[in-house]
């Protein structure tokens, strides 16, 4: 009894917290419109519309024009411009407007700051939300030190295309996972508010649909069924915003011909309607512009007028606005309710992001500059070791290749060994090369003088002229990479040296980092045949080959693997990569990263995904090929599927079993598996949960991640691992956009990897 009215008590102590808190957040939210609506209404017409203009500051930008044209109320933010210094003598110019109205300063901090972690493929191979935190906390921590407030991150776009080279930012091809570290991103990034000094403002992107653009070729169409969006492509978005993103960033690609920047029902009936989502929406650069070339808009003024009222708020980095918004607001084809409605948004990010109150509060006081903003002691090294050594995969590791003595002599070749720039991948915000460590000066660091390292390089990225040029053309500081004029035999001899005098070859290959780009789409997924040349030759050694990967993309090395001992996949790995990839090479860290992405055999299998819907002729092993769905000239299925990853202890999992053999819609059941390392090191593993609906009213994928829990087992532990599934987990976008779960049967797998796995039924009533 009395515990009864205690637990009442708290109850009801809770539903009041609880309603405070909604009316604390209720005047929160009415205090920001009455401070937007009055700042609105003494705007004129001009200072709106500059707070619609959002330009990339680059070195071509006369800055006392851009002052001059901030004081006179023109522009609303810029991005590139990275520092206090840069950035204060900006907003003094925004305090000398008018309204005084703050600028906000952006720019792409992606996947670190100035520390650069893995890249997203690297960070979702860690499955570890703690450590996806720590990235997007240091992150935000640099970015705001360095006076910035909003980030364009994070990316969201499900990939099932490896062509595509922006596979390499997102967090691979599964929509459960995709939506559980957007989440994390977003909130890691903003803190407990994005005003905090030290939050910045995640602006997620790019909505939508990017990573389904035709063939894998950057900024093509994307054609899709509703279903396949509600099920598969949106959720990710949706969770970003739920999760409190103050803005969204819109697709360059057109979604079933229309383009998403002058899609009304994407920004409007779907985004603000639907979802409720009520931040600011930036087009991506130039996408105004571009609606003239998608063929929807006959000039600059129809391009304006279409993304207005299809709600794109902030224009990136070009001229439309502020050349056709008068023009089409006198007219009145654009309403004053339009422009004001635009202008709010952006105001209320502004005020969401702190600045009202305090302009300087991420640029902070000149006497406080930092010396030298490019001190390696302003850097979060230890964060980005622990990360980037959670996101490595190790695929292969025959004879216990794998781990590496300190001892002997290890030949260290490949032309990413010693490779900083690449080391930091793609979209690597503020990183500067000179402080990455490599592969090679990581091992070096890792033996000391118990072991001889001689390198050499092997061989070139590539051997062609066109493509080499095409990725110095990338980098616009540096040359992105260097070549080296020896003739590939010469290079290859060296190598070949080096490893005959050597215990063990550890070979550094792959992609160079543009290879995995914006707009670096690929026709093969394989690794250059320079580098292949230079395999084949190590291979011929007879010495045990360790292949250590960099590359943005799976890549299809059936070839690779027949000719390696042990395959390390490494992503782009960061700051801190060659010290992370030397802890896991001589097994001071015993790898735990799972495939956050199907690894297909080849080019054309794609698309392979390990959700695919279920058909009628399924393709079944062991069973004559004929007439059933496949490609009969190679293996079918993918080469490593979605969730493998190898440990250097082993795990065994128990039989799968239900606590129930039904569940009532509203209850829950729970599966539970033994998990036992039964290995001699301690490990972490990735136990996954898949859901398959038996049949429905249409048909649902072979199965789908519905949850996982990353655990850590001392060699010969055994941890009953239990997942909770409830009605939640079994719903989905019906064919009439119904989202609910059907009664009927559903088939529930727990296993290591999205194959194998025990399997065990329930119904649902
Ligand atoms: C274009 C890219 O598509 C987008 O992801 C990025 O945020 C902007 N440029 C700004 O750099």
């Amino acid at each position: 009894m009395k515990k009864l009215c205690l637990l009442g008590l708290l109850v009801s102590l809770a539903s009041q917290v609880a309603l405070a808190d909604t009316s604390a957040a209720a005047v929160q939210l009415q205090e920001k419109k009455a401070f937007v609506d009055k700042l609105l209404g003494q705007m004129t017409q001009d200072e709106k519309i500059g707070q619609l203009r959002l330009i990339s500051i680059g070195p071509e930008m006369p800055r006392e024009k851009i002052r001059e044209e901030i004081a006179a109320g023109r522009i609303g933010g810029t991005f590139n411009s990275r520092t206090a210094p840069e950035n204060r003598p900006m907003q003094d110019a925004a305090m000398r407007s008018r309204l005084k109205i703050p600028m906000f300063f952006a720019y792409d901090t992606i996947h670190g700051n100035r520390t650069i972690f893995p890249i997203g493929l690297g960070m979702a191979s860690s499955w570890d939300m703690q450590a996806i935190a720590k990235v997007g906390r240091t992150s935000a921590i640099e970015a705001a030190a360095d006076s910035l407030d909003m980030t364009f991150a994070p990316m969201v776009d499900i990939a099932r295309d490896p062509r595509w080279g922006r596979t390499s930012e997102g967090f691979g091809e599964d929509t459960y996972l995709t939506s559980k570290i957007g989440k994390v991103m977003v909130r890691s990034f903003q803190g407990s508010s994005p005003a905090n000094p030290d939050s910045i403002m995640a602006i997620v992107k790019h909505f939508a649909l990017y990573g389904a653009v035709e063939g894998g070729r950057d900024y093509n169409t994307v054609d899709m069924s509703l279903p396949k969006m509600y099920n598969d492509y949106l959720p990710p978005y949706r969770a970003a915003i739920d999760a409190g993103a103050g803005g969204v960033m819109v697709a360059l690609n057109s979604i079933n011909g229309v383009p998403a920047t002058s899609n009304t029902w994407l920004m409007n009936d779907l985004l603000r309607k639907e979802w409720g989502f009520n931040g600011v929406t930036i087009s991506d650069h130039g996408a105004i512009q571009e609606l003239i070339r998608h063929g929807v808009a006959r000039d600059g003024r129809e391009a304006a007028k279409l993304a207005i009222k299809a709600g794109i708020d902030m224009s990136m980095n070009d001229t439309l606005y502020g050349e056709e918004l008068p023009g089409l607001l006198k007219s009145g084809e654009v309403s004053q309710a339009e422009l004001d409605q635009a202008v709010r948004e952006v105001l209320g990010a502004k005020y969401d992001m702190g600045l009202f109150k305090d302009p300087y509060v991420r640029i902070g006081k000149a006497e406080n500059d930092v010396p030298d903003y490019y001190a390696d002691s302003r850097l979060h090294r230890d964060a980005a070791r622990d990360v980037a050594r959670r996101g490595l995969v190790l695929l292969e590791n025959r004879e216990q290749t794998l781990p590496l003595k300190k001892s002997g002599t290890i030949a260290l070749v490949g032309p990413l060994a010693d490779a900083p720039i690449d080391m930091m991948g793609s979209w690597a915000a503020d990183g500067k090369p000179v402080h990455s460590v490599t592969v090679r000066e990581g091992l070096r660091r890792a033996i000391g003088d118990k072991a001889q390292l001689v390198y050499a390089k092997g061989s070139n990225i590539t051997g062609d002229k066109a493509m080499f040029d095409y990725l110095n053309f990338l980098n616009f500081d540096a040359p992105e990479i260097v070549n080296d004029p020896r003739p590939a035999s010469v290079l290859i001899d060296e190598a070949v040296k080096a490893a005959q005098g050597a215990d063990v070859v550890v070979a550094v290959v792959g992609e160079s980092r543009g290879m995995s780009h914006e707009s670096s789409s690929r026709t093969t997924l394989e690794i250059p045949a320079v580098q292949r040349d230079l395999i084949k030759a190590l291979k011929a050694t007879g010495k045990p080959l360790v292949l250590v990967l960099m590359n943005g993309r799976p890549l299809s090395i059936g070839w690779e693997r027949e000719q390696a001992d042990a395959i390390l996949e490494t992503w782009f790995s960061g700051t801190e990569g060659g010290n992370a990839i030397a802890d896991v090479l001589f097994g001071d860290y015993n790898p735990s990263g799972k495939l956050p992405i199907t690894f297909p055999r080849s080019v054309g299998q794609i698309p392979m995904y390990y959700n695919h819907m279920r058909i009628g002729r399924p393709f079944t092993p062991g069973k004559p090929g004929n007439y059933t769905s496949q490609y009969f000239e190679e293996p079918n299925g993918p080469l490593y599927p979605f969730g493998y990853g190898l440990s250097y202890t082993d795990f065994s999992v128990s039989p799968l079993t239900l606590s129930s053999k039904t569940l009532k819609k509203g209850d829950s059941l729970q599966a539970s598996v033994k998990v036992k390392n039964t290995g001699k090191r301690d490990g972490e593993t990735v136990v996954q949960l898949y859901v398959q609906d038996v049949a429905a009213s249409m048909s649902r994928p072979v199965k789908e991640l519905k949850n996982f829990q990353k655990i850590l087992l001392k060699a010969g532990e055994e941890r009953t691992v239990t997942f909770r599934i409830s009605e939640d987990d079994l719903k989905f976008y019906n064919s009439q956009l119904k989202y609910a779960a059907e009664a009927g049967e559903f088939n529930v797998q727990v296993g290591l990897d999205s194959e194998s796995v025990q399997q065990q039924s329930f119904e649902l009533l």
